[in-house]
């Protein structure tokens, strides 16, 4: 196991008390992870040193950032294998991402009546953009089944693709559920009948090493602040085919070639998708947050989130009233969510709080998951780098504590 307690060092945040003199126990990474002082000092020296905008400046500064906002790119492109890194396109979010591809690519290349195959156990970004574009394009969303474990299920999703859906969206990894999903074989089985396939990698890439080339995806999108990187940052990985027979997605400076009073050339890529200045510190601080979970490992720190969400598992199953959604651990990330008898989620996280410890409690931007799970909303505690067992054990004194609190 990788020692947490040393990383946590890495992290400024870690030096702070909570409510009162309480340590922070953050089991929250899901929802957004914290920085280390690299990732901080590095936007720090941007604005103190660098800064400029980039791709348009003549001048030391313009070319100082620019340099280090193409570097940054090229981390990113090559921590998950992507061939080129003009297929890298920098944007605000996983969200931003599939918005991209359902304005970009969607209008441009659906029609009335074709379908889209999606799966029960999406959040509201991989949903919401796809229910935009099949309202404008009267396109019909078809739905995968998940199984009584909260897994996917395969034979249904071969039967949803004779549908001949034109493009199959699906998370890696589930914010709720934690189920790693096998991601290269859904995409060859959607590639065989001819779909594009986008992946929502949001809560992948930043705990499991991902090679985009090898699973085959057209599509991949994931956010640097949930992987030790700064918010207002994120990328699309996309098949360079289809970039190029994309028209833009945002108009503006820099996505441009040529304007004049009667219309504008795109860009080459990947520009032609990255409107406007961008989040120029927050990129080279993304990059500089792939630095920090290189230098550790990325195999080193899925198996030390196995091992942590093995013990929080076994901890959890053992305490009555307890449910856990989703399967059982080796068949998930370090995510677990669950219910604690009819004590409503709120009031968990409220008393975890009040012991030092952060969790989400609500519904976890999949409100339809919990819908179908029958569910109004759940506590999820999320695992990283910098947990351990400690972390764990405080969170199971916490729960027997909501017990006692109500009754
Ligand atoms: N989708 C993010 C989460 O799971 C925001 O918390």
């Amino acid at each position: 196991m990788l020692n947490s307690r040393n990383i946590r060092k890495d992290f400024p945040i870690f030096n702070r008390l909570v409510n009162g003199d309480k340590r922070l126990v953050y089991l929250d990474s899901a929802a957004s992870s914290q920085k280390p002082q690299t990732v901080l000092d590095i936007m720090n020296d941007v604005y103190e040193k660098h800064y400029a905008n980039i791709h348009r400046g003549i001048h030391a500064l313009a070319e100082e950032s620019t340099e280090l906002y193409e570097v940054a790119r090229k981390k990113v492109s090559d921590f998950v294998h992507i061939p080129d890194p003009t297929q890298m396109i920098f944007t605000r979010n996983t969200t931003e991402s599939i918005n991209l591809v359902a304005y970009a690519w969607g209008r441009k290349f659906l029609k009335t009546g074709d379908h889209i195959l999606l799966t029960r156990m999406e959040h509201h970004s991989n949903l919401v953009p796809w229910y935009m574009l099949a309202k404008e394009k009267d396109v019909k969303i078809d739905f995968t089944e998940i199984d009584e474990q909260g897994l996917l299920d395969l034979e249904d999703f071969q039967k949803q693709l004779n549908h001949k859906p034109k493009l199959v969206a699906f998370a890696h990894m589930s914010n709720v559920l934690g189920v790693i999903n096998p991601v290269k074989k859904m995409t060859e089985m959607a590639h065989r009948i001819g779909a594009i396939v986008l992946i929502d990698g949001a809560q992948s890439v930043p705990h499991l090493p991902v090679d985009i080339q090898d699973i085959g995806a057209d599509f991949y999108a994931f956010s640097a602040h949930k992987m030790c990187g700064p918010t207002g940052v994120g990328i699309l990985y996309g098949n360079k085919k289809l970039l190029n027979e994309m028209d833009p997605f945002l108009g503006g400076g820099d996505m441009i070639r040529k304007v004049t009073y009667d219309g504008f050339q795109p860009n080459e890529l990947p520009y032609k998708f990255e409107a406007g200045t961008p989040a120029i510190a927050e990129a080279i601080g993304f990059g500089a947050a792939i630095d920090y979970l290189s230098g550790i490992g990325m195999k080193e720190i899925h198996s030390h989130e196995c091992q942590i969400t093995a013990y929080a598992y076994d901890a959890l199953k053992e305490t009555a009233g307890l449910t856990i959604l989703g399967p059982s651990a080796e068949k998930r990330g370090g995510v677990i969510s669950f219910t604690l008898k009819d004590i409503h989620p709120h009031d968990v996280a409220q008393v975890l709080d009040s012991e030092g410890i952060a969790v989400r409690a609500g519904h976890h931007c999949a409100m339809p998951l919990h819908q179908k799970l029958d569910i109004p909303a759940s506590t999820r505690a999320s695992f990283y780098l910098y947990n351990d067992e400690a972390d764990i054990d405080a969170l199971v004194m916490g729960i027997n504590k909501v017990k006692k609190v109500f009754g």
